[in-house]
């Protein structure tokens, strides 16, 4: 089995930047930092509402290529057009509600079946666009996943991380297990998000089949604890 891989989303650095209307963090420093650590890939969510990443800065990360680009899209023409344009090194097709903090379920396959359709078909015509779809740990998007023909899933582990808190996980950890084994059978890549830390991210990379993980909001905010002390300390150096 191959070694997992882990993408960064960095949806978050460019919250943070917008919240200050500053220019930094610039993208790009973040890019180049998270390549010199071995990460495999970034992240980057365009969402309708432009609330954390800007087209601006997709189409700076795309032409800079630092790291492979995961483009995490709603399936609508607007996005299929961007995707087809800018071309990045893969695409994941996401839900989306504008008044969700975040990525709140996987996508209804099913009675989606005709729009990812005919977006996968176009985005498809760029052969080099991997394409992947985020879903739940359920055996029948999986098999529609298929059938749709994207190279990946990737499976939602919201709901077992929210569990996980609370030490009911088991259930929703042999299904997402599972559903990995399952559509790593069928010949899927299978990629795993959402939620994963430091605490509970352990039990995800025990399951063999998946081979890679993408994860966003415990990387920055653990980060403030692991890297608290050094700023603080160089701050104090100079003052001192
Ligand atoms: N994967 C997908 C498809 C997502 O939508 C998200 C959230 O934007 C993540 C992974 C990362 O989730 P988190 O920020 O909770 O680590």
């Amino acid at each position: 089995m191959k070694k997992l891989r882990l993408g960064v989303n960095i949806d978050h650095f460019a919250t943070l930047r917008n919240q200050r209307k500053e220019v930094y963090i610039d993208l790009i420093d973040v890019a180049k930092t998270l390549k010199n650590m071995d990460v495999n890939s970034i992240t980057v969510h365009l969402r309708e509402d432009r609330r954390h990443i800007k087209d601006n800065d997709l189409e700076n990360l795309v032409k800079a290529n630092i790291l492979p680009i995961n483009l995490e899209m709603a399936p609508t023409n607007e996005m299929r057009k961007i995707c087809k344009t800018l071309s990045p090194f893969a695409c994941c097709i996401v839900p989306e509600k504008r008044s969700e903090l975040t990525t709140e379920g996987g996508l209804d396959v099913k009675n989606n079946l005709s729009n990812l359709e005919s977006i996968l078909f176009e985005i498809k015509q760029k052969k080099q666009i991997r394409t992947s779809l985020f879903i739940e740990p359920d055996m029948n998007q999986i098999k529609l996943a298929k059938k749709l023909g994207v190279n990946a899933i990737e499976i939602h582990t919201g709901k077992y991380s929210n569990l996980f808190e609370i030490g009911k996980y088991n259930t929703e950890l042999k299904k997402i297990t599972e559903a990995a084994n399952f559509a790593h059978k069928l010949g899927l890549e299978v990629h795993a998000g959402h939620g994963l830390n430091l605490r509970n991210v352990k039990n995800i990379i025990d399951i063999k089949s998946i081979s890679e993980l993408n994860i966003g909001y415990s990387i920055v905010a653990q980060s403030i604890f692991s890297g608290l002390k050094n700023v603080i300390e160089m701050y104090k150096k100079m003052m001192n």
